[in-house]
């Protein structure tokens, strides 16, 4: 089993500080690895290492054929190659979502932007789109400050169903750590509550 776990806070984490969001998700990595020692652990951590934006230059070099792109151009399709080769081996995939600004951060919108790719991961036929990474198993770990859970507020949940369903990742888990910026208690009963969703999906019965 090769699991591709992706952290997107801005929060580097170190020594236990920083996001609870990469926190979390180490959690259930780990939880996913006691239960099956001999996976394949693949980070990508896009606090220790941002993605690029999809900008002018990367369109051009993106609709350039690769024969005729320039070293910088293939230099930087390369930079997307990789994140979709890590994604495409991916058996199960392992997303930390930190809430900003009601959206998801514009570091995973980055590794969105760079594993969405025409003919690739998704292509469109007489049927219409039809995502092209099929047989996957996704974990969503969803931080926020406040409680958006099942509100139309909560913009993240729709967006990735919508976007993992159009690349073929329908089977998709979502984990709600909420409250984490209302005080010390709500912090600890918010991160309590992800912890027994992570335990009950993956059937860890409590110590
Ligand atoms: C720039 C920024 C924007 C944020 N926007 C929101 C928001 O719109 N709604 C919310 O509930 N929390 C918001 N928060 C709080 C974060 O969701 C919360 O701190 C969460 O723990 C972030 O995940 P992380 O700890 O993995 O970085 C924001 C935090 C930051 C730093």
């Amino acid at each position: 089993m090769n699991i591709l776990q992706v952290n997107s806070s801005a929060r580097v984490f170190e020594n236990g500080q920083g996001s609870h969001s990469t926190r979390l998700a180490n959690e259930l990595v780990g939880k996913l690895r006691a239960a099956e020692p001999g996976a394949q652990v693949t980070v990508r951590d896009l606090a220790r290492q941002p993605h690029p934006a999809l900008d002018e230059a990367t369109l051009q070099a993106l609709f350039t054929p690769a024969e005729a792109r320039t070293a910088e151009q293939a230099a930087r399709v390369a930079l997307d190659d990789t994140l979709v080769a890590e994604i495409k081996a991916a058996d199960v995939l392992v997303l930390g979502v930190p809430m900003y600004n009601f959206g998801v951060t514009s570091q995973l919108k980055n590794w969105i932007d760079a594993i969405t790719r025409a003919r690739v991961t998704f292509q469109y036929g007489p049927n219409g789109p039809e995502g092209l990474l099929k047989g996957k198993k996704a974990y969503a770990v969803l931080t926020r400050g406040g409680k958006y859970r099942g509100t139309p507020a909560d913009s993240q949940v729709p967006y990735l169903k919508t976007l993992l369903g159009f690349i073929g990742i329908t089977d998709v888990e979502f984990i709600y750590a909420e409250g984490l910026n209302m005080g010390p208690e709500a912090e600890a009963a918010g991160l309590a509550e992800a912890r027994a969703q992570i335990d009950a999906l993956l059937g860890v019965v409590p110590a």
